[in-house]
């Protein structure tokens, strides 16, 4: 299945946004690291207030010994099928940032700018034949504790990247979602002038 064959935009749009998904069935295939860091390569040129550059990434090949740790941090059902994948990737993000009199100064925009780059990174992965998968669906003090991340930061998400796997080979609950998502239209989203809506 590529997702183009039941996604179709609206408006004229380069391929690669409809193509980048994110399925469950992994292949369980290792990447190597000149490609993780392409992908993290991707991430590094993602605007950002100030060009702050507030994301950070740690990450875990498959056959490493911090690959099960990593793995550990992902809620059960998430686990469930992301043990499969070549890369875990936990996304954090610096929140506060040192004023010039010392203070901590709360980093308004640390999740938008660290959105931008794991969707960055989402597509390079894509354009390269691989796939990602975001989840929120992890224990973030574990993370935190597992991952000896620092103050003033928080984990915002954790990111699977495989090659694709036929679907029959999940759970039957996961092969039945294993199907690339369809989108609101724009004019649910996009107003001209003024907010439209609830
Ligand atoms: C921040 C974020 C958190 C997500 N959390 C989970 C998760 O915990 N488990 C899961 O299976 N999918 C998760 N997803 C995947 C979304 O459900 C998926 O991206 C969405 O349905 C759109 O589908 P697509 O990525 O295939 O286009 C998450 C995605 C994002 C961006």
């Amino acid at each position: 299945m590529t997702a183009t064959d039941n996604r179709k935009a609206d408006h004229p749009i380069d391929a690669m946004f409809i193509e980048r998904w994110s399925p469950r069935a992994f292949t369980n295939e290792e990447i190597d690291e000149k490609t993780l860091l392409s992908f993290f390569e991707a991430a590094r040129w993602a605007p950002s207030a100030s060009n702050r550059q507030p994301w950070r990434f740690v990450y875990a090949r498959r056959g490493t010994d911090r690959f099960p740790v990593l793995l550990d941090t992902l809620d059960e059902g998430n686990q469930r099928w992301a043990k499969n994948a070549a890369a875990l990737l936990i996304v954090i993000s610096r929140t506060h940032n040192a004023a010039q009199n010392g203070e901590m100064r709360h980093a308004y925009t640390h999740a938008f700018d660290t959105g931008a780059a794991w969707y960055s990174l989402a597509l390079q992965a894509s354009l390269a034949g691989w796939h990602t998968h975001g989840m929120a669906g992890i224990d973030r003090d574990k993370a935190m504790h597992a991952l000896n991340v620092p103050e003033h930061y928080r984990v915002e998400a954790a990111v699977a990247i495989g090659r694709l796997a036929d679907s029959s080979t999940l759970p039957d609950d996961l092969r039945a979602r294993e199907i690339p998502s369809q989108r609101n239209p724009v004019g649910e989203f996009a107003f001209e002038g003024q907010f439209k809506g609830e």
